[in-house]
């Protein structure tokens, strides 16, 4: 395997739950957009070689003016899943490990992607950056009662970079789609698993929390105004 890391960023989505008009990635904290920060962490790590964004079509221009000529933007698609296939399709033939980390995700350290990075060039297949769970957490029915309280020691709450070998994420979205449960999957992850391929988890960092929510962004203000 190539020791080469590629980075690839999903930033094609819309960010309904964030609201306002520009794309979520375009939102600005601290003076730069959310994609900038997500770039910014993951050329500072060390491992990393390459930086692929995938970007909304219609804001191809807006996106590789913002990012510069070390970064390649494309156009994602109508998924999450489509913008990280169309990503991975343009990566360098030499690249042999991919991380996968979301735009919305503009405090994780650089220390995290590096450590993601070091345990697949270390032989790991798959590795994904968890969380214990902090909240106790009930699966309710379609009225909202509550129908069970679930164990939260045996959860853990995912994060990006998310890395991979690069021939097993080929693989996996090549095949990509539904788990053997019928369950829909909302990571890359997800995909391996699906294929069989061993997962493996490294301690995530509070900080690479995902901005979804308005009080995200506040959150994440307050952070980066410490740090600077
Ligand atoms: O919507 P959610 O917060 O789960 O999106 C996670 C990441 O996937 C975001 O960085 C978003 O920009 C990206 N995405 C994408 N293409 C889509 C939808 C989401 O690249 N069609």
């Amino acid at each position: 395997m190539s020791d080469r890391v590629a980075a690839v960023v999903p930033a094609a989505g819309r960010g309904e739950r964030l609201g306002g008009s520009v794309p979520k990635a375009l939102r600005a904290l601290a003076g730069r957009s959310l994609v900038q920060h997500a770039v910014d962490l993951l050329t500072s790590a060390t491992l990393v070689d390459q930086v692929v964004v995938a970007a909304p079509a219609a804001e191809l221009e807006t996106f590789a003016a913002l990012l510069g000529p070390g970064v390649r933007v494309i156009a994602g698609g109508a998924e999450r899943i489509d913008s990280v296939r169309a990503a991975i399709a343009v990566l360098d033939e030499t690249v042999g490990v991919v991380l996968v980390h979301d735009a919305a995700r503009p405090l994780t350290p650089p220390a995290l992607v590096d450590a993601v990075a070091a345990a697949v060039l270390g032989g790991a297949p798959a590795v994904i950056p968890v969380l214990a769970i902090n909240d106790t957490i009930k699966q309710v029915d379609d009225v909202g009662r509550v129908v069970r309280t679930v164990s939260r020691d045996v959860l853990r709450a995912v994060q990006t970079p998310q890395g991979f070998r690069r021939d097993v994420l080929d693989e996996a979205y090549r095949l990509g789609g539904m788990s053997a449960d019928g369950v829909a999957i909302t990571d890359d992850a997800g995909l391996v698993e699906a294929l069989g391929v061993p997962v493996m988890t490294v301690p995530g960092a509070p900080e690479a929390f995902k901005v979804t929510r308005p009080v995200d962004l506040l959150l994440a203000e307050a952070l980066l105004a410490r740090r600077d």
